[in-house]
């Protein structure tokens, strides 16, 4: 049965291989992008990869292509970089928070909403949202959960693209004069209608999950459990363009009860293990993702925290309290049925240590255990942005932690990613973890600075002066950080590679540093800052770099602009051009295009009767328009698109917070079915690049 899926599985992926994907008589995408050669490889010289491109398109490099010269990926005309109509505020309102609205020029399909089994032979049925039942958590375990966030498209024949490209590098170690061959890497054209499609689902309440706002049984907490976690997924286009779930046994669902393993220089650490001597278990608020150079996602784990409680006497320790771990949890009340959770049982003390990593995971081997990175750092990682190889060979990952007054983090892998694994091991256990400090830099307040890349290991004495070893440090990297003298900012939230190679950050808002929830500072500006913002890093060496505010949200309202700054390129303007029309806050999801297109995705009340939407950018101009909006109480999230940059899949996350009263989607306005959050297939009407 597996082999014949299988043997269907790649048959498409074969028949798919032989269909050219430009389709366009437009503008290559070399002219497209001849202006944004790196400024990174500029600075930093041999590091600078000399075959430029190793499989550009989005799944195989994060996402940011780059691809000079590989040949099949197309830019959509020669008009304006964001030139569709966008979401009018009025067509935008009018849909009164029911329905997902979009651009006039765009149209968008349903794919996986919560309950679709993922494998779609596997006689499991699908859950439609009837509110007098709910699936059994068996069922679940077979079905997309709630809480779609982070998104990766893997192309099908990715892997062996990669392979191809391997082969050819390590020709090339030792016939380094094969340049022809040189020119041969990232040249293999991958499917944008076939593939793996991995999904994180971050939360559902149990009002939405369960029906009720608590469990009362195990079964009730197993049910919970398996609607969060990760899915993994084979999709398919079909000529007509509509998107399925096709059979595969590369498809799975990984919960908080799946076996994984940890990995890296914490992975012995007495603190990951337990005196009841469980094996390492499930992966849990799965928020942001981000896909290697070589092909596999990484998923992270944002607000583990929640998840555990106490039924006992319990005292958090001081590691235990800057993590936010509380006797009530966010409400989900695991602990009281299952002891893993439990923060009193001393049998599970290091439980809690076990979560907040982030989590590689094969989506083309359905029996990979997912690994637990530790050398990546254990705080509320929110999502992970790997550099394109182009700018740097080795592993290097952008990530932010999302809490207020919280830090932006990188990992640099100790060599090549390439030699880690001809070596046999991973990029991703053998390296070292940074934390941002922002400076003003020496122009006073301009809304720019420097900044510097503060080591966290045991080579830094501020922080060898607080631990003993380097597990402890990657293990409380957040304390390690507060130690190092790290900047604290207004929630990170998303990155994402820019096409010089600089990483936007998204900072959603923080309007409580009156509490002493994070500090004012020339990066983190607005005191109460309700609508959050987003900045642009330039690595300049591996501990430097140079930032940039790119906007402040509140800019965007027509009113009461932020004005007192000098003569930023985009975040000084006194009002918005558009008169507030394409009015946003609260960024979060992000994701960069290789033609200079910025795509935001906002979670937080909006102004103006809005719901939660997706902005697109031109980065060079500072244009934005308004591309698609949510429903009511939704936020969307995850962004990634097929190797040709024509289909989108993003998600609406919790619609109307479960409650059927609110929306009813996917389903038709009804009042009665409940909603189910799902991922949102957006192509363009004409057939172009998502964003034109
Ligand atoms: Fe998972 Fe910070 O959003
Ligand atoms: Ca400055
Ligand atoms: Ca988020």
């Amino acid at each position: 049965m597996l082999e014949n899926e299988n043997q269907e599985l790649s048959g498409e992926i074969d028949d798919m291989e032989n269909i050219s994907s430009n389709q366009s008589k437009n503008r290559p995408f070399d002219d497209v992008l001849k202006a944004s050669v790196s400024r990174r490889a500029m600075l930093k010289g041999s590091l600078a990869v000399a075959g430029a491109s190793f499989l550009a398109p989005a799944a195989a490099t994060a996402g940011r292509g780059h691809g000079h010269g590989h040949g099949w990926g197309h830019d959509n005309d020669n008009g304006p970089l964001v030139g569709f109509e966008p979401l009018s505020k009025t067509d935008a309102v009018a849909a009164g928070g029911k329905t997902v609205t979009i651009s006039p020029d765009y149209e968008y399909q349903v794919l996986i909403p919560w309950g679709t089994p993922i494998n779609p032979r596997s006689g499991v049925p699908e859950y439609t949202g009837d509110p007098s039942t709910r699936p059994t958590a068996e069922e679940a375990e077979q079905q997309t959960g709630l809480g779609h966030d982070g998104t990766w498209f893997f192309p099908a024949n990715l892997r062996k693209a990669l392979r191809a490209d391997m082969r050819i590098y390590r020709h090339l170690k030792r016939h380094p004069r094969a340049y022809h061959l040189k020119k041969k890497m990232g040249k293999w054209p991958q499917s944008s209608r076939v593939g793996m499609l991995c999904v994180n689902h971050e939360y559902g309440t149990n009002d939405h999950a369960l029906g009720k706002s608590a469990p009362e049984t195990l079964e009730d907490v197993r049910l919970s459990q398996a609607v969060h976690g990760v899915s993994v997924v084979a999709i398919a286009r079909r000529w007509r363009g509509e998107w399925r779930v096709i059979p595969s046994n590369k498809s799975r669902r990984i919960t908080v009860n799946s076996p994984v393993q940890f990995s890296g220089p914490a992975a012995g650490s007495p603190l990951l293990q337990n005196a009841a001597n469980n094996e390492p278990q499930g992966t849990v608020n799965n928020c942001g993702a981000g896909a290697t150079p070589w092909g596999t996602y990484v998923t992270c784990e944002e607000n583990f925290n929640g998840y555990f409680g106490a039924t006992g006497a319990w005292t958090p320790t001081a590691e235990q309290d800057r993590y936010g771990l509380s006797t009530g949890g966010f409400g989900y009340a695991w602990h009281e049925f299952d002891e893993r959770f439990d923060l009193s049982n001393p049998d599970y003390a290091n439980e809690c240590n076990r979560f907040g990593w982030c989590v590689e995971i094969d989506p083309f081997d359905g029996s990979h255990k997912p690994v637990k990175r530790t050398a990546m750092g254990r705080f509320k990682h929110e999502c992970v942005s790997f550099l394109p190889e182009e700018f740097d060979e080795r592993a290097v990952a952008y990530m932010g932690d999302d809490q207020r007054g919280d830090y932006c983090y990188k990992y640099i892998s100790d060599k090549a990613w390439r030699e880690h694994l001809l070596d046999g091991e991973s990029p991703l256990d053998h390296g070292t973890l940074y934390v941002a400090r922002f400076d003003e830099g020496t122009d006073g307040n301009d809304g720019m600075g420097s900044g510097e890349w503060l080591e966290l290991s045991m080579n830094n004495p501020a922080v060898a002066a607080e631990f003993n070893s380097l597990d402890e440090i990657l293990i409380n990297a957040r304390v390690a950080a507060d130690a190092a003298g790290a900047t604290p900012m207004d929630r990170p939230e998303w990155s994402t590679i820019a096409t010089d190679g600089g990483v936007f950050w998204t900072f959603t808002n923080n309007d409580r540093k009156d509490d002493g929830q994070g500090e004012l500072s020339e990066a983190n500006p607005i005191f109460e800052n309700k609508d959050g913002h987003i900045i642009k890093t330039m690595d300049t060496s591996d501990t430097t770099f140079e930032w940039s505010i790119f906007i402040l949200a509140r800019n965007t309202r027509a009113e009461d602009p932020m004005t007192d700054f000098g003569d930023l390129p985009y975040a000084a303007y006194t009002a918005p051009a558009d008169g507030g029309e394409n009015v946003f806050t609260d960024p979060d999801a992000a994701w960069a295009d290789p033609f200079g297109r910025l795509f935001i995705g906002t979670d937080g009340t909006q102004p103006d009767g809005l719901q939660d939407q997706m902005v697109v950018f031109d980065v060079e101009t500072g244009e934005y328009k308004r591309l698609l909006m949510g429903v009511a109480s939704d936020e969307i999230t995850g962004i990634t698109t097929t190797p040709d940059y024509r289909t989108m899949f993003t998600n609406t996350q919790h619609p109307g917070n479960g409650d059927p009263t609110v929306t009813n989607f996917p389903a038709a306005d009804d009042g009665v079915t409940i909603p189910r959050d799902c991922t949102l297939v957006v192509t363009r009407k004409n057939g172009g690049v998502i964003g034109s």
